[in-house]
């Protein structure tokens, strides 16, 4: 069994700490979701597991089968078997995708995969995610509207065949019918006994796949964790019976620009002075 396990994590994203000391063990086979108030660390939590150097690691520890996930580079991270859905997929110009999804898929093989194996693969591939072939050829995500950015994201972790699949919001941007489509194909790939830690908003895709665990992030620390009546539960009530329940304030977002605040204070005053 693979263990994906986290302990006392804690994450700057520009001299800001966002997460203050997150602990949690995932296991092959397991699904986990992840939950939250917005801008309270789920992405995160998934891009520091992934290595993006933006999240900087003040302290705490990311293990792999026990071996120290944050001693390797990206790629080495994706060769041990961990992957990331994102929740805004890079548009990468000039990479095409057929290439970038060859090239990943070699890069952790000791013999590279045939053009017609690899063509093959590639094929009954896009079939599964209901994808045209056609895109294949163009550009990694350029011009792809929302949900084909996610359906390829998990086109790539079909392809990857990873041991954990950090999905974050997959289901945003997806019509009904393409949800049915990523639900089967992350259904499938449970079945195949891969370990996931999937973040969503809502109910719908939770519904659609197997869970065992739910955690909800608040203030960048978990704060709940429980089975699958948290999420209905959030989707019923929200977020707020955490505060009256718990007693655990919900930290609201800094506003984003303090010129902002002064061209409003401004406003007010005209109203406020008649002008
Ligand atoms: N690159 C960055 N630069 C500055 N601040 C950042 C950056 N990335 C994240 N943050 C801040 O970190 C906090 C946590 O963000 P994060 O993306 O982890 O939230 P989230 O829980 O995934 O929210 P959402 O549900 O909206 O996706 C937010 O306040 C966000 O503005
Ligand atoms: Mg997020």
């Amino acid at each position: 069994m693979d263990v994906l396990k986290i302990v006392d994590l804690h994450v700057n994203v520009e001299d800001k700490e966002i997460l203050k000391g997150v602990s949690l063990t995932a296991r092959s086979g397991e699904t986990v979701a992840l939950l939250g108030p917005n801008g309270h660390g789920k992405s995160t939590l998934l891009q520091a597991i992934m290595g993006n150097p933006r999240y900087r690691i003040t302290s705490g520890q990311i293990l792999l089968n026990d071996q120290d996930v944050l001693t390797m580079s990206v790629d080495e991270r994706s060769k041990a078997g961990l992957f990331l859905g994102m929740q805004y997929p890079s548009e990468v110009s000039g990479v095409v995708n057929a290439d970038f999804l060859r090239a990943s898929i070699n890069a952790r093989r000791a013999k590279p995969l045939s053009l017609f194996q690899f063509y093959r693969l590639l094929d009954s591939t896009y079939k599964k995610m209901g994808i045209p072939f056609e895109m294949a050829n163009r550009s990694l995500n350029v011009g792809f509207s929302g949900g084909e950015k996610k359906r390829n994201e998990i086109l790539q972790m079909i392809l990857l065949e990873p041991r954990f699949a950090l999905l974050d919001e997959i289901d945003s941007g997806l019509d009904i019918d393409a949800m049915t489509i990523v639900a089967s194909a992350i259904r499938e790939e449970q079945e195949k006994g891969r370990g996931f830690l999937v973040v969503s908003h809502y109910a719908r895709l939770y519904n659609m796949i197997n869970l065992n665990r739910t955690i909800v992030m608040v203030n960048g620390k978990i704060a709940v964790e429980g089975g699958p009546e948290i999420i209905q539960k959030i989707d019923t009530k929200g977020y707020e019976w955490i505060k009256t329940e718990l007693g655990i304030d919900i930290e609201k977002e800094e506003p984003a620009m303090s010129a902002v605040s002064i061209g409003v204070c401004a406003t007010k005053e005209a109203i406020r002075d008649g002008k």
